[in-house]
């Protein structure tokens, strides 16, 4: 979804660090982005530390100039049934998925500050809405996303930053965080598998999702703060018809 959200901020004109972990994939990011005569960078972002952080916000100013947008993206999926979660596997998801979200905002603050405003953009989760059985530390992670989100908009209101913040709720988006799955049971049978969980029939794709994170980037919802935008294909809309229950 990262890779996707900046080649399309990329085609309106912004200009972008790109942070991931992964090296040569975050490197073929912005040498795709520079070719089509966009303006990226990469930087090496461990999202769990604060002197990456520094590092690609920092970044930002350097090669760009100030930082006015920052999409929280990066994120791991996973985990398993309470019983089964370790207390690794419980800081993992919550040092990356939660930590890494705030440490982002913190750092990004002073800077967008000194730009004049900025937004920043947290991606959240359906499950940070909703509980799931199956992977309770990931729907802890995100459901601590949204509230952040909702504190530092109130925050950054109250002080007059200029900095909005709202979170992102997407359903099933076909990406590499299901590649366990895919693994286990073939891509085009997982894909459709979690897409019959939704009631629009699909997962959603990387680009479902691009517009509503651009839109929340802009000026154009410069009244939007402290909001949840849920994208899920009525996934947490409410109770689903599974007996045949009542009139068809
Ligand atoms: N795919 C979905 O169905 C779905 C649904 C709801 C929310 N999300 C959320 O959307 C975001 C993007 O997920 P995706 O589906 O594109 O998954 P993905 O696995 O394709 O991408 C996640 C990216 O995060 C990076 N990452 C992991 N740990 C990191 C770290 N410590 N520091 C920096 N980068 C790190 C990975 O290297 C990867 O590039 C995540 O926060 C995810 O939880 C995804």
């Amino acid at each position: 979804m990262g890779a996707a959200e900046a080649r399309l901020f990329a085609r309106e004109g912004a200009q972008i660090v790109v942070g991931d972990v992964l090296e040569a994939e975050g490197r073929g990011v912005e040498a795709e982005i520079n070719a089509k005569g966009g303006k990226a960078v990469f930087v090496h972002l461990d999202v769990t530390s604060e002197a990456d952080w520094q590092k690609a916000v920092g970044a930002a100013q350097s090669h760009f100039g100030r930082l006015n947008v920052l999409v929280n993206n990066a994120g791991i999926g996973g985990g398993g049934r309470i019983e089964d979660t370790t207390v690794e596997d419980w800081d993992r998801m919550m040092a990356i998925n939660s930590k890494g979200v705030f440490l982002g905002t913190k750092t990004a603050i002073p800077a967008m500050r000194r730009a004049g405003g900025g937004s920043i953009i947290n991606i959240s989760s359906a499950a940070g809405l909703v509980g799931t059985p199956a992977f309770p530390a990931y729907s802890a992670s995100k459901g601590a996303v949204r509230l952040l989100s909702k504190s530092v908009a109130l925050y950054c209101a109250e002080k007059k930053y200029g900095i909005r913040c709202n979170s992102v709720h997407p359903g099933g988006v076909d990406t590499p965080i299901f590649n366990p799955l895919w693994q286990a049971m073939g891509h085009e049978q997982g894909k459709a598998l979690i897409g019959s969980h939704h009631p629009i029939g699909r997962m959603a794709e990387p680009n479902d999702l691009g517009e509503l994170i651009l839109w929340l980037a802009s000026d154009r919802s410069a009244f939007v703060t402290g909001a949840e935008f849920v994208a899920d294909g009525a996934y947490t809309t409410g109770l689903r018809r599974r007996t045949g229950f009542g009139p068809s």
